[in-house]
C-alpha cells in the first residue's frame, strides 16, 4: 500500500483548505478518481499519494516524516510547533510555498453585552480556544493575566455555557460569531494556507517528483496573479498604453488588416486590470480591449 517511490502529501480531509487544496492538485494536472472519503488516496498521473486527515495532523505528519508534504493553514502550524516546544518533541518542518488561499484570522471575540474597553478588559477573565499556545504567548506579550481554557471545538459556545467570558478563536467570514453573539476585539494571528515539508531531504525519485510539483504550483500562482490583456493601439500612444499596465514587459505587437494607425497590443499583466485602468486605456485611443485569465504559466 505505501509506496516509498511516491511523494505522499497530507491535506486536509474536509473543511476550511480542502476544496482549495484538491483545486490547487487539479490545476497542477493530478488527477484523482478515487472517492474522497478515503484516508489513502492515489493520484493517477503523477506519483503522488494523499493523506486525507484533519488539519491539525498535518503538521505532525510532516514534522515526524511520515509526510513528505503537507498543506495546512499558518494558525494551526504554529499552534503545533509551540506545542511540540513545549513537550520537547521535535518540531522541524520546512515553510515551501505561501498559498493564496485560507486567508483568516485568529482573534479574540467577546459576547456582544461585554463591557470591552481594551485587552486589559480580559485581565481575570476565562478565554476558550482550541489554540491554548497561540493564545497563551500572545496573553503574556500583551501582559495579560487571563485564564486559557482548551477547548477541542465548539468555541464559540463556551460564553453561553458559562465555561469562558471571551473566546479566541478563527474568523473568517465572520458568520460563526454574529450567529453567536460575538464580536471579534483583537486579532491574535493572521493566518493563511501554506506548503510545509520535512527538513530530511528527499531521496531520488520523489525528490524530482517534489521538483516539478513544486514548480507547477507556482506556476498556478502565478497563473491567478496574471492576466492576459490584448487591445488595438494607436502607433502613437503605444509608450503610454504600456506604462498603464502593471508588469507588461515586452508587450507583442501585430499589424491589423486594414488599419495602419493601430496595432495589436497583447501582454501578459502581472496584476489584476481594474476598470479604470481599461478606461484610461480607452482614453488613449485604445480599443476592443480584452482582459483573460491566464490557466497556466511556466516562466
Ligand atoms: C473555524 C472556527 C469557526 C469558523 C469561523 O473552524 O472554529 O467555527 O471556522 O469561520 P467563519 O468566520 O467564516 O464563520 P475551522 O474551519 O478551523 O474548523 P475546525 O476547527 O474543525 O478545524
Ligand atoms: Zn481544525
Amino acid at each position: 500500500m505505501i509506496n516509498k517511490e511516491r511523494l505522499r502529501i497530507a491535506l486536509q480531509k474536509s473543511g476550511r483548505l480542502s476544496g482549495d487544496s484538491f483545486e490547487l492538485l487539479a490545476r497542477c494536472g493530478i488527477k484523482i478518481r478515487s472517492p474522497k472519503d478515503k484516508l489513502f488516496v492515489h493520484a493517477e498521473n503523477f506519483p503522488l499519494d494523499l493523506l486525507l486527515v484533519r488539519d491539525d495532523d498535518i503538521p505532525g505528519l510532516v514534522m515526524d516524516g511520515i509526510c513528505d508534504l503537507g498543506i495546512v493553514g499558518t494558525n494551526v502550524l504554529e499552534e503545533a510547533a509551540l506545542e511540540r516546544a513545549r513537550n520537547g518533541q521535535p518540531g522541524e518542518y520546512r515553510p515551501v510555498q505561501e498559498l493564496d488561499f485560507g486567508a483568516c484570522r485568529l482573534a479574540l471575540a467577546v459576547p456582544e453585552d461585554f463591557d470591552y474597553a481594551g485587552a486589559a478588559s480580559l485581565n481575570g477573565r476565562r478565554i476558550a480556544t482550541s489554540y491554548p499556545n497561540l493564545l497563551r504567548r500572545y496573553l503574556a506579550r500583551q501582559g495579560i493575566a487571563a485564564r486559557v481554557v482548551a477547548l477541542s471545538g465548539s468555541v464559540e459556545i463556551a460564553p453561553r455555557m458559562g465555561i469562558a467570558e471571551a473566546i479566541c478563536d478563527l474568523v473568517s467570514t465572520g458568520a460563526t460569531l454574529e450567529a453567536n453573539q460575538l464580536r471579534a476585539v483583537e486579532t491574535v494571528f493572521k493566518s493563511r494556507a501554506q506548503l510545509i515539508g520535512g527538513t530530511a531531504p528527499l531521496a531520488e525519485p520523489k525528490r524530482h517528483a517534489a521538483e516539478i510539483l513544486l514548480r507547477r504550483m507556482e506556476g498556478v500562482r502565478a497563473a491567478n496573479e496574471s492576466k492576459y490583456i490584448m487591445l488595438h493601439a494607436p502607433k502613437a500612444a503605444l509608450a503610454d498604453i504600456a506604462a498603464l499596465i502593471p508588469g507588461a514587459e515586452n508587450p507583442t505587437l501585430l499589424p491589423l488588416a486594414g488599419d495602419q494607425e493601430k496595432v495589436a497590443f497583447h501582454a501578459v499583466c502581472a496584476e489584476a486590470v481594474f476598470w479604470e485602468t481599461m478606461e484610461k486605456l480607452k482614453a488613449l485611443g485604445a480599443s476592443s480591449i480584452l482582459v483573460l485569465p491566464i490557466e497556466k504559466m511556466m516562466l
